[in-house]
């Protein structure tokens, strides 16, 4: 990696975020955003030698010179009397708040890795990979250890010094990466002792149509951008880590809508065209870390602090789907698709009357309607963060689109939240007949990595 000066941290001001309840740092849904006054000074660390002070941040280059000149300078090897200028400005002007903004890697932030309680991105990669069939605990510990300080350099928006140039005229644009173990990780690193029961395989489920090539893996990472540029440079850099130690098993690949194309913040919308992620546990709740992130008291004391990521890619049979009428449509969910509110009326955020008849005497918000049926109310209080990503991979044969949702899902026992969930999804759900269940994954997402640590290394080096 490059040792570029110091990337600031995040800029702008913290607005909430009704998809996943979390906040962001920087500009969203259209709201502006203050631009950053000033780039902090290069810490001692990087002011260090000659060589490094001719080196600049590459933010702070585009922030001088612009996007173009400064991609010029800096894949041309940097240095030179441009960026020496550009260091001294005492005014740069900043990149736009989207792409400057930084979610922090370490646990110096967050106990929890990011890209779980941080906003949706407009962009996301879901990677699976499988250890190279010599490995062993010790390479997968290198492995953990490159990508986390791969992860660690591009979260902070600065590219590795033989670079392929995708990602150097953007910011980090909200980069995250998350690590995730799979079931058969433990296996292949002589740990199956250490394996969390947590992990043990999800049931079938009967509206299962599940690849077994594009489920499941040893490793999984989420990768999260607002820049598909940036988004897409960060999966090849950890891809070429894992040349020798790890190979793909599978990809996705899934978009969110992008900052600042609605008029005000607001909640997601899916393919199906409903506003998708109201009822999200929100981080402001009593019992928000006890549901999403694994407890003190757990028996396998690496997952402390860590999450449990169920992902499913879920088809929408959208020509079923779109043939239904809006007043069809909002009965399958229970609520309304202009605004998220429920059809007991009010607005978004009001809660459902799931007792409420109307004049005929049946429930306003059918018995069999998705909100009502995945509500904590009918599962024993079982809540998830769901926090997924749209995918559109073409046509089928058929030519109906291939399309849906690449549904994450986190919680701290996934027996008790997705599972207890989905099992009563799957025995009634109105939504159930325009949806398919194609590929299922179940991830151990450790805590975020300690200060000169990487994510896992209290597992494979405790
Ligand atoms: C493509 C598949 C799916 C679609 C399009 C979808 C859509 C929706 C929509 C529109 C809502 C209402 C707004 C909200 O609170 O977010 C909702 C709520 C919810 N969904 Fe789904 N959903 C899908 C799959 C799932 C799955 C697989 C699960 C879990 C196993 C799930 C769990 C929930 C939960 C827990 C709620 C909140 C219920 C509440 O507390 O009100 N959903 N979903």
């Amino acid at each position: 990696m490059s040792k570029q000066t110091s990337g600031k941290k995040a800029t702008g001001k913290r607005t909430p975020d009704a998809r996943t309840g979390g906040t962001r740092t920087g500009g969203r849904g259209g709201g502006r955003v203050p631009a950053p006054a000033t780039e902090p000074a290069a810490t001692p660390a990087d002011a260090g030698g000659a060589s490094r002070a001719a080196e600049v941040s590459r933010r702070r280059l585009l922030g001088t010179v612009g996007a173009a000149g400064a991609a010029g300078l800096v894949a041309g090897g940097a240095g030179g009397a441009l960026a020496a200028h550009a260091a001294q400005d005492p005014a740069p002007t900043a990149l736009t708040s989207i792409g400057a903004t930084e979610v922090a890697f370490r646990k110096t932030h967050a106990t929890h890795q990011a890209g779980i309680t941080t906003p949706l991105q407009a962009t996301g990669h879901l990677v699976a990979f499988d250890l190279a069939p010599d490995a062993d605990r010790k390479s997968a510990a290198a492995l953990l250890r490159r990508w986390s300080r791969t992860a660690e350099e591009l979260m902070a928006g600065r590219v590795p010094d033989a670079d392929t140039g995708v990602a150097l005229d953007a910011g980090p644009s909200s980069l995250t990466v998350t690590f995730g173990l799979g079931h058969s990780f433990f296996g292949r690193t002589g740990l199956t002792k250490r394996r969390p029961v947590q992990l043990d395989p999800l049931p079938d489920f009967s509206a299962d149509a599940l690849d077994p090539q594009r489920s499941n893996g040893d490793l999984w990472i989420q990768i999260g951008a607002d820049d598909a540029l940036v988004a897409f440079h960060a999966l090849r850099a950890l891809q070429k880590d894992a040349a020798g130690s790890a190979r793909l098993r599978w990809q996705m690949n899934g978009f969110n809508r992008t900052p600042g194309a609605t008029a005000r913040p607001m909640t997601a919308r899916n393919l199906m065209g409903q506003i998708d992620g109201t009822n999200n546990p929100k981080p402001s709740d009593q019992d928000f870390d006890e549901r999403i992130f694994v407890g003190r008291d757990a028996e396998q004391a690496w997952m402390r602090g860590g999450s449990y990521a169920v992902v499913r890619r879920i088809r929408m049979l959208l020509d079923d789907w779109e043939k239904r009428s809006r007043h069809e449509q909002e009965k399958v969910i229970g609520r309304r698709k202009a605004n998220g509110a429920p059809l007991t009326g009010g607005s978004e955020t009001t809660p459902m009357r799931l007792d409420a008849t109307g004049s005929d005497g049946l429930p306003v918000i059918p018995a069999n309607a998705h909100a009502r049926i995945a509500a904590p109310a009918s599962n024993q209080g079982a809540a998830l963060l769901r926090r997924p990503f749209s995918y559109h991979d073409g046509f089928r044969e058929d030519g109906a689109p291939d399309a849906g949702l690449l549904f994450v899902c986190w919680q701290a026992d996934p027996l008790r939240a997705f599972t207890q969930i989905q099992r009563k999804l799957d025995r009634g759900d109105a939504l159930s007949p325009f949806l398919r269940h194609e590929a299922s994954g179940l991830f151990a997402v450790p805590p975020a990595a300690e200060p000169g640590g990487y994510v896992g290394r209290p597992l494979l080096e405790g």
